[in-house]
């Protein structure tokens, strides 16, 4: 297939962009290198530089291109940042995706087309009252990062009707892996793994008891490898089922080092929630995807390549 990923510099985008090439697929790489790097995407790939806010630009990539997939996964992904610029996170998130789907949907040379977006499972539902979240329960993001992607999902369900391409939203949890940036302020993994490596005490907002759905890159991976073929035009969780908190996720990394140091707690930031889990079931059923990488396991090989 030929297909398309925004964000195949980032983290989870070039990942899936390896995967994608191994799997023989023609994959091109959108990216305008942002807070991705031109070294994350294989040689196999092949690369424009450019701006998803830039529909001009989106348009001639697809005329060229003409991808039977777009993989979507370029945005800014840190929910501290869309706090303090929400219009930046929705020119990408929201103007950025709106641009692409028009890009993708007029182009009109490939009959059978799927557009596949990185939604997110951690952020859009908020606090629910009864986690786990299954698909369906209320979407009440409390952060402008996390309202972007609901807004981005409502975009994606409207475009693929209206231009007659079919869709799958993949709502990851809190995925971590190798390549994650340390040097932000999400991907809580890659932060804490570097400074206790080097020694240095990282701090936990909050008392610690916050808790997360943490998803292994891998997996993250397979979920979209099921998703060139498999669950279109739905939304699915991508999480491990499991909650684990800031306290354990320092603990698992202060133990991978022998780190004897203490953690320093600060206050809370605002737009962040505080428990969320994910019913993976759904993804189960329809994707035959689930999650088979342990915590600690993802924990020790993330370690292992910092
Ligand atoms: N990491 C997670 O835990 C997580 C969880 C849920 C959803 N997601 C989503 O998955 C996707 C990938 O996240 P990630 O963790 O790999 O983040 P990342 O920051 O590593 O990757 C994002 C990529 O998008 C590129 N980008 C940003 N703005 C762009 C623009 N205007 N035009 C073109 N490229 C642009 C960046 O340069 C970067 O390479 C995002 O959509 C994110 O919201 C991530």
């Amino acid at each position: 297939m030929r297909i398309l990923i925004t964000g195949g510099a980032g983290f989870i985008g070039s990942h899936v962009t390896d995967a994608y090439a191994a799997k023989g697929h023609k994959v091109t790489v959108v990216d305008n290198l942002s807070s991705g790097t031109r070294k994350n995407v294989p040689r196999a790939a092949g690369f424009y530089r450019a701006d998803i806010r830039d529909i001009g630009a989106m348009r001639k990539i697809m005329a060229k291109e003409r991808p039977e997939v777009v993989s979507h996964h370029a945005a800014i992904m840190e929910v501290v940042k869309s706090v303090r610029d929400p219009l930046a996170t929705f020119d990408v998130n929201v103007r950025g995706t709106l641009n692409l789907l028009m890009a993708f949907g007029e182009e009109v040379r490939v009959k059978r087309k799927r557009y596949i977006f990185a939604s997110s499972g951690g952020a859009i539902y908020g606090d629910p009252p009864r986690p786990p979240a299954s698909e369906a329960a209320l979407l009440r993001p409390l952060s402008p990062y996390g309202h972007s992607k609901k807004l981005g999902e409502e975009l994606v369900e409207f475009h693929a009707r209206y231009f007659g391409f079919d869709y799958v939203n993949l709502r990851y949890g809190n995925v971590f892996g190798p390549r994650q940036s340390p040097h932000g302020a999400a991907g809580v993994i890659a932060i804490f793994g570097d400074l206790v490596k080097q020694g240095k005490r990282p701090t936990i907002f909050g008392d610690g008891s916050k808790t997360r759905d943490y998803i292994f890159v891998d997996d993250a991976v397979a979920a979209n490898l099921a998703a060139l073929r498999k669950g279109g035009d739905m939304t699915f969780n991508i999480g491990s089922g499991k909650g684990t908190s800031d306290q354990e996720v320092f603990e698992a990394i202060a133990a991978r080092y022998g780190y004897k140091g203490k953690v320093r707690y600060a206050a809370r930031r605002k737009g962040e929630v505080t428990h969320i889990v994910l019913d993976t079931r759904r993804a189960r059923r329809i994707l035959g995807w689930k999650s088979r990488t342990s915590f600690r396991e993802g924990v020790r090989r993330t370690m292992d390549a910092l």
